[in-house]
């Protein structure tokens, strides 16, 4: 069994759902989860991978999941890493989209993999801000969220954790 923990930054709501469905997934599969929004986080160093998720906004992540690469590169280093990140919504759905240039510099130097991208979810009940008041409203409005995608690929993760039987070295 290994510690696994989910991080994520959203501001709709929508990444939390997938972080929270990749939780499931891995817990399903004999892990310890732990799903935590990526600004509450203080230590990694009890975990022995770590998954971390950002919603895309003008194709930047979300600060918070930013930092938390900043805060914890040395010990996300000496960890196995996936990343993920969320936006496409309407004819965008299942295009890649770039990783933001911070990130990919950040992922490169941790070891990881570069992001995955899942669908996002833009809806008039929970779009925040006039921008995304706007979108919803229109062609991109909808949720695009892959859960059978998202828990494919959580259940590929918890498959190698098991292949590898994944610890890390714990202080405690
Ligand atoms: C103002 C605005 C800008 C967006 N920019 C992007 C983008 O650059 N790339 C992308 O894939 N999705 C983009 N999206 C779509 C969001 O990433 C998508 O709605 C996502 O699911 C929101 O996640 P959240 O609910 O976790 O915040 C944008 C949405 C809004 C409202």
């Amino acid at each position: 069994m290994s510690r696994v923990l989910v991080a994520y930054a959203t501001k709709m709501g929508a990444t939390k759902g997938i972080a929270d469905a990749i939780g499931d997934t891995i817990r399903a599969a004999g892990d310890e989860v732990t799903v935590l929004p990526a600004n509450e986080v203080t230590d990694v160093g009890y975990y022995d991978a770590v998954v971390l998720g950002s919603a895309l906004y003008a194709a930047r992540w979300r600060p918070d999941a930013v930092q938390f690469l900043r805060r914890f590169r040395a010990d996300l280093a000496n960890r196995h890493v996936w990343l993920f990140h969320s936006g496409p919504l309407g004819e965008t759905v299942g295009k890649p989209q770039k990783t933001p240039s911070a990130v990919r510099r950040m992922a490169s130097t941790i070891g990881a993999a570069e992001p995955t991208t899942f669908a996002g979810r833009l809806e008039p009940e929970t779009a925040q801000g006039f921008m995304a008041r706007r979108m919803a409203k229109g062609s991109l409005a909808g949720d695009f969220r892959d859960w059978d995608q998202i828990r494919t690929w959580a259940a590929e993760i918890a498959r190698s954790l098991h292949e590898e039987d994944i610890h890390a070295p714990h202080q405690d």
